[in-house]
């Protein structure tokens, strides 16, 4: 595989400004949930964990953590279809829980829409979302977010959960693909 440096236009959002963001986002969340008794996180596998594991360690109220993974983008490809798969559901009842949907990035937002159709059909006493990254200029369908880190332009980017290709997700930053430079396979 290539380095990174090879394809890299520019740093969006640095490793230290992504730290200092993430703290008071835990902090603004420690504070909208310090009555709540069952606060659950709800990871989307795989570009949030990186996020998710930063993040909780921001948040003073007790809550516990659940994973799912859903596909959307196939390898290579860089838009949304609208199409969902679940390809691994939960393990945890949700019912009567708050719970805080933990997402990388909302791009077209079909894959958020179809994710927050089906875990409200469970009935959680509350549910919203919390996003690292907003690309608002590409929202395709509506989707209420409470938490956002940044809002991004309309660039494809990689490191800090995302991925090119499944690979460069451990970048600490947050960096945008020349795509002159990069080719998919
Ligand atoms: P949406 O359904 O179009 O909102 O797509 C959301 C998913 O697409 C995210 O969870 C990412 O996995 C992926 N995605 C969207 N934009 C980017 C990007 O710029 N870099 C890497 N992955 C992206
Ligand atoms: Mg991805």
């Amino acid at each position: 595989m290539r380095n990174y440096s090879e394809f890299l236009a520019e740093i969006l959002i640095s490793e230290d400004e992504l730290q200092k963001r993430i703290q008071q986002i835990g902090q603004q969340i420690s504070a909208d949930y310090c009555d709540s008794q069952s606060l659950l996180l709800i990871c989307i596998l795989r570009g949030g964990v990186m996020f998710l594991t930063d993040l909780m360690r921001q948040i003073s109220v007790p809550h516990a953590i659940e994973f799912m993974a859903v596909s959307s983008y196939g390898m290579g490809a860089r838009e949304t279809t609208g199409q969902i798969r679940i390809s691994h559901d939960l393990n945890t009842d949700i019912h009567e829980r708050d719970v805080i949907l933990v997402e990388d990035i909302i791009d077209s937002g079909h894959t958020l829409n179809s994710v927050l159709d089906m875990l409200s059909t469970r009935k959680p006493k509350s549910l919203e979302v919390c996003t690292l990254l907003d690309k608002a200029e590409r929202r395709e369908v509506p989707v209420p977010v409470k938490y956002v880190g940044f809002s991004i332009p309309n660039k494809f980017v990689f490191g800090y959960g995302l991925d090119l290709d499944d690979y460069y997700r451990n970048l600490p930053f947050i960096g945008v693909v020349d795509e002159s430079k990069y080719q998919t396979e």
